[in-house]
């Protein structure tokens, strides 16, 4: 799997799977998942109101609607709270659980924000190197997904991503 770090709109990309940074409700919200449910449109929405949320470190696989991704994987961040609340635990949850959905679908290629970085909190350093760490595991023989995109939307996150890749997470 080659994992490589893209600068810009997450929602513009024309990959199989992006993957949103979600809240419990999955009923939208700001950064990400305001700009993903923005491009996706409302089918989206009345999708994700029939999945009941979804619990912070667990997945939900939709389609991408009106995206240019097939798939849209939605994902519950921890919420920042000093580093003692399980927030490593649940974050690599996240990637992990995500990933298992891509190759459910026979993803080849997926991108994800980073996830819990913006208004939860997460320290992007941290954040970084626990994606890259969890990305690089191995991964079940036969696994489709082959590209990984680690989307920054800022010049700061995308050196922070490219020094987590560079020293291997
Ligand atoms: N494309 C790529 N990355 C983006 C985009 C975009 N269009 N918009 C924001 N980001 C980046 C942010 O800069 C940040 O680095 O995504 C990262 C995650 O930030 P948030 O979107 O704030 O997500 P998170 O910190 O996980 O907080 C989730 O915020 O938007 C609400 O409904 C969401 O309640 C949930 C909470």
């Amino acid at each position: 799997m080659h994992i490589q770090v893209w600068q810009g709109d997450i929602t513009s990309l024309e990959v199989d799977v992006i993957v949103n940074a979600a809240n419990e409700s999955l009923l939208g919200g700001g950064g990400v998942d305001g700009a993903i449910h923005r491009a996706a449109g409302p089918e989206l929405l009345e999708y994700c109101r029939r999945l009941g949320g979804c619990p912070t470190g667990e997945a939900r696989l939709t389609p991408g609607f009106n995206l240019l991704a097939r798939f849209i994987v939605h994902t519950v961040g921890p919420v920042w709270q000093g580093g003692q609340h399980d927030e490593a635990r649940l974050l690599a949850k996240c990637y992990r659980n995500a990933l298992a959905l891509a190759e459910s679908v026979d993803a080849h290629s997926i991108a994800f924000p980073a996830i819990s970085c913006g208004v939860y909190g997460y320290p992007a350093e941290h954040a970084a190197a626990l994606a890259v760490k969890v990305l690089s595991e191995p991964r079940p023989t036969g696994s489709a997904v082959q590209s990984v995109l680690l989307v920054a939307y800022s010049e700061a996150m995308h050196q922070i991503l490219e020094q987590a890749i560079a020293t291997g997470g």
